[in-house]
C-alpha cells in the first residue's frame, strides 16, 4: 500500500511558490491519484473478499454472508475480478466505495438521481451508481475515474489542459460521461458533447470547458 500523506507533508508540498499550472497539475492529480491509492485498496479488498469466498475461481462457499437476504454477485471494476455478498438495498454506489474503496463515485443529490456526481461505466454505458441495485449487476463490467486515469485516457489530460474543474466534487462523474461517449462516437460534436453531459451538474460552473476538452480527447484518440 502507497504510505499515506500527513498532513505536514501536504502542506510542505503546497507551501512556497506556485503555480497555477502546477496547482492544476497536482489538482487534477487527484482523479488520477485515487487510481494507485485505491487499486492498492482494490488489491487488497479483493484479497480479502476472495479469502472470504474461497477464491475467485469460484470455489467455496461465500462467508460473509451479511444476512439471509444477500445474494452473492461477481463484477469486474478497473480489470479486477470481485465476488461480494450484497444485500439486497445496496446500490452500486454503495458497493464500490464502501466495500471495494474506490471514492470516485461521489454523491451530490442524496442517491436522488439529480446530479451525475456517482456516475460510472457499466457494460458500456454511463450509468448513474446511486440507482444502481448491487444486486443487479452479477456479471456486469465497471469502469471508474480512478480505472480511466490508471489507463492513461487521454480525457484526463485534456481536463487539465482546460482547466475543466475547480473543486473536483464532479469531475470524476463527468469523466466516466465523457469516457463514455467517446467509447461509442469517436467523432463527437460540439453538441454531442454537450448533449452527453447534460445530466451531469457541477456546483463551481465549469461548464463551457468540458465541451473543448473532450474534444480534444477525441483527436487525440484518433491519432492513435
Ligand atoms: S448521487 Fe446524484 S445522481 Fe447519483
Ligand atoms: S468542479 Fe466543483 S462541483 Fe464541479
Amino acid at each position: 500500500m502507497p504510505e499515506e500523506k500527513k498532513p505536514e507533508d501536504i502542506k510542505k508540498k503546497g507551501s512556497g511558490n506556485v503555480s497555477r499550472r502546477t496547482f492544476l497539475k497536482d489538482a487534477g492529480f487527484v482523479v488520477g491519484a485515487p487510481a494507485i491509492g485505491t487499486m492498492a485498496v482494490s488489491a487488497e479488498r479483493a484479497s480479502a473478499q476472495d479469502k472470504a469466498a474461497g477464491g475467485q475461481s469460484g470455489a467455496g462457499d461465500v462467508t460473509a454472508i451479511r444476512t439471509e437476504a444477500a445474494r452473492t454477485i461477481q463484477l469486474t471494476v478497473n480489470g479486477d475480478k470481485y465476488r461480494f455478498a450484497v444485500e439486497p438495498n445496496w446500490s452500486l454506489r454503495q458497493l464500490i466505495r464502501d466495500e471495494i474503496g474506490l471514492t470516485s463515485p461521489k454523491d451530490w443529490c442524496g442517491g436522488l438521481g439529480a446530479c451525475g456526481s456517482c456516475t460510472v461505466i457499466m457494460n458500456g454505458r454511463p450509468v448513474l451508481s446511486c440507482l444502481t441495485l448491487a444486486c443487479e449487476c452479477d456479471g456486469a463490467v465497471i469502469e471508474t475515474a480512478e480505472g480511466i486515469a490508471k489507463s492513461g485516457h487521454p480525457i484526463i489530460q485534456a481536463y487539465i489542459d482546460h482547466n475543466a474543474f475547480q473543486c473536483g466534487y464532479c469531475t470524476p462523474g463527468f469523466v466516466c460521461t465523457s469516457k463514455a461517449l467517446l467509447d461509442r462516437n469517436g467523432d463527437p460534436t460540439e453538441a454531442d458533447v454537450r448533449d452527453a453531459l447534460g445530466g451531469n451538474l457541477c456546483r463551481c460552473a465549469t461548464y463551457q470547458q468540458h465541451p473543448p476538452a473532450v474534444l480534444q480527447a477525441a483527436r487525440e484518440l484518433k491519432k492513435t
